[in-house]
């Protein structure tokens, strides 16, 4: 490919981000503070990015509503990640949640408030007191039912006061790696123009967000395609535990819309066709408060076992009709709204129509709790790749495992994009020279590029990506099973082959929104190989991985980190393990021994 068929402009920055969701703006912000030259690349207005959507709030053990302890949060956060989790990343995350929340209060963000002025926080699935011996915790800090938006505009305010400088609807092709094996910076687009820019950088930043979207119904935005997850996959560099894809228990039955766990936190429950509250039986302690998995799983087999509701008995009914229309209106305003417009229901009269829907990714890029990607080299797991990192959903940290808790995702976004720009700060001269790119920078990006916008196959995008979709959503599921995971191993393989023969009509370079959903579509299809691969190999059951051919945790086998690499000409998906870290990052907590996990 020649370069010169494009405009390419050059910049340098010491550090530069790409994605400016939670984690993004943290990062952005937290090494522009710090005096470095930062740049944010972003495809979407950063105020439109993810986080927005995030709605029931912000874990940390901040005591406001009864007693807590980080401790306690750290035990809950261990078992929800059915001891898959790296405990030294989960002591960082714990430890300095309480910190992170009240510098976001500082910075502006707008939280609901206790009577006596305090920040408002709302119990939420599988946060409790007392290393889960005690009552559910009140821990998850709330903007209403808008945590996410209320975060995302104080944190784009907060960078623009440092002087970060934002590339908006620049779109990230591929990363600049150098023969050593190091990240020189990102090679990426001007969606308006169609100008190439290479941005060279001490530390390139990813905070790309997930995958969701390689699924057919999920709560995720439609550029949730995990851009910078399939960049680290074709710079030669694995994923982590990719097996592992959350369903959230209530995404508005056939639109996917999220009903944040926020509206259980407040009092909702969930029944069947017999009108049972049917979680009583499988979480008997706390009920519709149990973690993700645990209650999606008691959904789908209420539903397998012919007591789902609707005419074709295939959802559930998620009750709020029960509870003051004064919370309903104060604490739920967004799901109220949602639930009226996705479902045409009104939630303070009828129950609202829920199906589990895919929503997370525990898995994606591996990094230590600085941010730093980490690798398996010559035999060292932890081996840091130099110059890239990963924060927020884009990243393997590892602290949620096998499963995440509500509400632990946004606090992971602030205390992991925090610890990045801290990590800059320490390892970064401001303003120091860098050495020249490597002669072929943007060869992989522009190769990349120009193969995609000049392709003439007969398989549209949109074909592809729902095969794909439908494939993932059919064959990789809330239950697995091994000859369904085989076929979607086969059925993924046959997809991602024709990708080959993948054909765009439009070829200009300006808003060419044909050109960017091939792309997009590329960087999700190596990604669902890597996960149904994941899922396949992995032959127990564990957090968010339910198989029915292999039901019981297995820790003597299994209790490692899956890594994975992706060969997009072959099409063949390579594995591989790192431990897990069964060690805490001080002696004020020791390790949490694995046992069983019951609710
Ligand atoms: O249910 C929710 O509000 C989602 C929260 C989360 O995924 O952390």
């Amino acid at each position: 490919m020649n370069g010169k068929a494009y405009n390419i402009v050059d910049h340098t920055y010491d550090v530069v981000v790409v994605g400016a969701g939670g984690a993004g703006l943290r990062a952005t912000l937290g090494a522009a503070e710090a005096g470095l030259s930062t740049a944010c690349i972003t495809k979407v207005f950063p105020t439109r990015s993810h986080t927005v959507a995030a709605q029931g709030g912000i874990a940390a053990s901040l005591g406001n509503m009864g007693q807590d302890d980080w401790r306690w949060h750290m035990f809950d956060t261990v078992k929800g990640a059915d001891w898959l989790g790296d405990q030294d990343s989960i002591e960082y995350l714990c430890r300095n949640a309480p910190e992170a929340v009240y510098e976001l209060e500082h910075y502006g963000v707008p939280f609901s408030r206790t009577e006596d002025g305090q920040i408002y926080q709302r119990p939420f699935g599988g946060m409790t007191t007392d290393y889960g011996e005690g009552p559910p915790a009140q821990r998850t800090c709330a903007a209403a039912d808008r945590t996410g938006h209320a975060m995302l505009h104080t944190l784009y305010g907060q960078s623009l006061r440092h002087s970060a400088e934002f590339f908006v609807e620049y779109f990230a092709i591929d990363l600049i790696m150098d023969q050593d094996g190091a990240c020189r910076g990102v090679v990426a687009m001007c969606l308006e123009d169609g100008s190439i820019h290479r941005f060279r950088a001490k530390k390139t930043v990813l905070a790309t967000g997930g995958y969701g979207r390689s699924y057919f119904s999920a709560t995720s935005a439609h550029t949730c395609t995990g851009d910078g997850n399939a960049m680290v996959l074709r710079a030669g560099l694995p994923l982590q535990d990719m097996e592992f894809v959350q369903f959230h228990p209530t995404g508005i039955y056939g639109a996917g819309v999220l009903i944040t766990e926020g509206s259980r936190g407040e009092g909702g429950y969930l029944t069947n066709s017999e009108g049972e509250r049917f979680m009583e039986r499988y979480a008997p302690s706390v009920k519709d408060l149990a973690s993700r998995d645990v209650v999606s799983r008691s959904m789908t087999m209420e539903i397998r076992d012919g007591r789902g509701v609707g005419k074709d008995n295939d959802h559930i009914f998620l009750h709020l009709d029960h509870l003051d229309p004064k919370i309903l209106a104060e604490r739920l305003p967004g799901i109220t709204e949602s639930a009226k417009i996705f479902a045409g229901v009104d939630l303070r009269r009828q129950p609202i129509p829920v199906i589990p829907t895919v929503h997370y990714n525990m898995g994606g890029i591996p990094t230590n709790f600085h941010g730093e990607v980490v690798t398996l080299k010559n035999g060292d797991p932890d081996h840091v790749v130099p110059g890239l990192m990963a924060i927020g959903e884009a990243a393997c940290v590892s602290v949620h495992g096998a499963n995440r808790l509500g509400s632990n995702s946004l606090i992971d976004l602030v205390v992991f994009g925090r610890a990045a720009g801290l990590r800059c700060a320490e390892t970064v001269e401001a303003g120091a020279a860098q050495p020249d790119l490597p002669a072929d920078a943007d060869e992989l990006a522009l190769s990349r590029l120009d193969r995609v916008r000049h392709s003439s196959g007969g398989s549209p995008t949109s074909k592809l990506r729902l095969d794909m979709q439908r494939v993932m959503q059919n064959n990789c599921a809330v239950f697995r099973d091994g000859p369904v995971l085989e076929e979607g191993v086969q059925k993924i393989k046959e997809i991602w082959k024709q990708s080959g023969d993948i054909g765009i009509s439009d070829r200009s370079l300006i808003w060419n929104s044909d050109l960017i959903e091939a792309l997009e579509y590329e960087n999700l299809i190596s990604q669902a190989a890597v996960t149904v691969n994941s899922a396949d190999n992995r032959k127990e059951s564990r957090g968010a991985h339910a198989r029915e051919d292999f039901e019981e945790r297995d820790d003597a086998n299994w209790m490692k980190h899956t890594l994975a690499w992706a060969d997009d000409d072959a099409q063949t998906v390579n594995i591989d393990y790192r431990p897990v870290h069964e060690y805490t990052m001080t002696n004020e907590i020791g390790y949490i021994e694995p046992k069983a996990r019951v609710y």
